[in-house]
């Protein structure tokens, strides 16, 4: 006869080593299975997006690799509506065509940002289609490629203008622009870099109109808050091969350099901008205004 202690003993032992793992296997396979049927896959499709009904603007994506397109991504898998802009011309078209049809976008349209009339035009075919709002991405940045190589000292007043004009004032005319589309509790959404509060070499001008931007955030953060209740942020986010990062001189020492330094001990993936995006675009963020919002494997907080 067996004393109870080793009875327990052995009764714990055989449901530690048979009954248990053999109820999660059997919960695995039908979790895997059920991940395959039709009803599961309808009830994925069927599940209420954060975005779902919501319409919003994207403007910056060039090509696949763009932060402006992982955000839009994110969203669109949320089940948001979009409109993209893209620069003149029938090549920049075709690859911004190529990324936003299959999405269901149905405003496609030109807008070069340093143009009023072009803002003007591009916003007045999104109104014509939504009559509100409720997201604004900003994605749009644009130097003389010797600014971003040669040193800053040398920056000239046109090449210093035209970056500013583009990356900065693009922004608040973005918004002034769409003021009347906004719905009440909108957010808005730019893009920045560590650039703008530390020397990072070869970013340059880039580096005072992120500052620029930055400052932007939290003055339009105040307006927009106040007369709208509309919601102003930035992801600074850490570097990523862009067509854009690709003309700043020393890029891939950039992209050596953060594994070295950062908490997380890498570079980050384009998407995860995606995820903050949405995240800054959502209602999740409900209560997050004026903010920078660095996405940045934790880069940015380390001081040696
Ligand atoms: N890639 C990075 O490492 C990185 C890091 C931090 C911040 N950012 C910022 O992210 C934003 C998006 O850049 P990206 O890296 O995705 O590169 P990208 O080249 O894919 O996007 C830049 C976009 O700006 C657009 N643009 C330039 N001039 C314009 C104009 N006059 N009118 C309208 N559009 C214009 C381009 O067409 C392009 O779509 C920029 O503000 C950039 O500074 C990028």
């Amino acid at each position: 006869m067996l004393d109870f202690p080793t009875f327990r003993l052995y009764i714990t032992v055989l449901y530690e080593t048979v009954v248990e793992p053999t109820f999660v296997m059997l919960d695995d396979l039908d979790l895997a299975q059920s991940q395959t049927t039709p009803d599961f896959r309808r009830r994925r499709r069927n599940r209420m997006g954060l975005m779902d009904g919501k319409k919003g603007v994207i403007f910056g994506v060039a090509n696949d690799h763009s932060l402006a397109w992982m955000i839009a991504e994110k969203l669109h898998a949320e089940g948001a509506e979009m409109a993209f802009n893209h620069l003149p011309g029938e090549k920049m078209e075709r690859r911004v065509r190529k990324l936003a049809e299959p999405i269901g976008a149905k405003i496609i349209a030109p807008c070069d940002v340093s143009k009023d009339d072009d803002v003007e035009n591009f916003l007045g075919k999104v109104r014509e289609s939504y009559d509100k709002i409720d997201f604004l991405v900003h994605a749009i940045a644009f130097a003389n490629r010797e600014c971003l190589t040669d040193r800053f000292w040398k920056t000239n007043r046109e090449d210093f203008k035209q970056a500013m004009d583009i990356s900065v004032y693009s922004f608040i005319s973005v918004c002034q622009k769409a003021f009347d589309m906004f719905r009440e509790g909108a957010s808005v959404l730019t893009l920045s870099y560590l650039g703008s509060v530390r020397f990072v070499p070869g970013y340059n001008v880039m580096g005072v109109c992120k500052a620029a931007l930055e400052s932007s955030v939290r003055y339009l953060a105040a307006d927009l808050g106040d007369l709208r209740r509309v919601r102003v942020n930035a992801v600074s986010a850490g570097p990523c091969r862009t067509l854009s990062s690709a003309g700043i001189g020393g890029f891939d020492k950039i992209l050596e350099h953060y594994p070295t330094k950062s908490p997380l001990r890498r570079n980050i993936e384009s998407d995860e901008v995606g995820g903050a995006g949405l995240y800054l675009c959502s209602d999740l963020s409900s209560g997050v205004t004026g903010e920078i919002h660095y996405v940045d494997a934790g880069y940015n907080m380390v001081g040696w």
